[in-house]
């Protein structure tokens, strides 16, 4: 039965409608080793280099940062607060600046784990596996990203640790998973890629006044991310069904936990960032721990993964009660489907 994330029907798949029109030309139907074929061959003909795509050193692309562009809409759950409104202008555009540099660093370690993730992932394939030439694009196409991430950050001047010690010390777990439970390593690719990819489209579709320069890294970013995407849902589409119920249930109780993680990770102001600008803790709860609408996004941007993991079967209704102890879990939305 076709869903509105995409139906598996043997080994042929329904492609949904979003996934159509963003990785390129995909057929409507396809088996999975073709549509891996067809994502490697995207790769090969539509791809982004961070250095000969993006104009650094166009005046146009300069940063400064006291340029009212970076400063947080009146939308945004922190910029709509009194305490934001009331910083003077250059202190809003820095702070709206310095968030943004954050979630580069913070997407461009994650990358790395990814990257680092890809390659355990590859070790285990054998010759011949199309999955091979597709994980050695992705990694290439992230490591154009993290080049063109961290060569953002370092031209706003802010020096930005990123992840801390305890997210360090999760990551290098998460690099094994690759090789040893690839279905848990791509839950977390989805987790770290489905957000952001939903905050950079929202940007790119709602923000009339986006710089230039962070307008050009969306758009290479988004096109090169929905090949990813796309890959890791039908990768966990493929391979969750032969897992056997011990590796089901560690997978089940593991997603939400990591999807809760990353989601806050991708969409919350850093510690540093808190001290930095002495945002009071009463602004950090009205803007995000007791604010509706922050959780109500947080909710839209795990949507779609969160339909992919009922799909594949991951959602029981003992992780139900999970997800919604971590503060995750739509009220009205479906537990196991498939
Ligand atoms: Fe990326
Ligand atoms: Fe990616």
């Amino acid at each position: 039965m076709p869903t509105p994330s995409g139906a598996l029907l043997g080994t042929e798949y329904v492609v949904p409608e979003e996934e159509r029109d963003r990785p390129g030309e995909l057929a409507p139907r396809e088996g999975y080793a073709e549509l891996i074929g067809r994502l490697s061959h995207q790769s090969v003909v539509k791809h982004f280099d961070a250095y000969a795509d993006v104009p650094w050193d166009d005046p146009e692309f300069r940063i400064d940062p006291e340029d009212p562009r970076w400063e947080l809409s009146p939308d945004d759950v922190l910029g709509g607060t009194a305490w934001y409104r009331s910083q003077p202008q250059g202190v809003r555009a820095r702070l709206g600046l310095h968030m943004m540099a954050t979630f580069m660093k913070i997407g461009l370690q994650f990358e790395g784990v990814l990257k680092r993730g890809l390659l355990e992932f590859a070790l285990r394939l054998p010759n011949g596996s199309p999955e091979f030439r597709y994980a050695y694009h992705e990694i290439i196409e992230e490591a154009q990203h993290s080049l063109m991430f961290q060569e953002f950050v370092n031209r706003t001047g802010f020096d930005i640790p990123g992840l801390v010690w305890w997210q360090r010390l999760g990551a290098r777990q998460v690099v094994r998973f690759g090789r040893t439970f690839p279905e848990l390593f791509f839950v977390f690719v989805l987790g770290g890629e489905d957000p952001i990819d939903h905050v950079q489209r929202m940007a790119l579709r709602e923000r009339e006044q986006l710089h230039p320069l962070l307008r050009r890294i969306m758009q290479i970013h988004v096109t090169e991310e929905a090949r990813h995407l796309c890959f890791a849902r039908h990768y966990l589409k493929e391979h969750a069904d032969r897992l056997g119920p011990l590796r089901r249930l560690a997978l089940s109780l593991r997603a939400p936990f990591i999807l809760a993680i990353m989601a806050q990770l991708m969409m919350r102001p850093s510690p540093q960032i808190v001290r930095a600008y002495g945002i009071p803790r009463d602004v950090i709860r009205e803007a995000y721990t007791r604010n509706p609408v922050h959780r109500a996004r947080t909710l839209d941007a795990l949507r779609k993964v969160r339909q992919l993991c009922a799909e594949i079967g991951i959602v029981s209704p003992g992780a139900v009660r999970l997800w919604k102890l971590l503060g995750i879990w739509e009220p009205g939305a479906q537990a196991v489907t498939a």
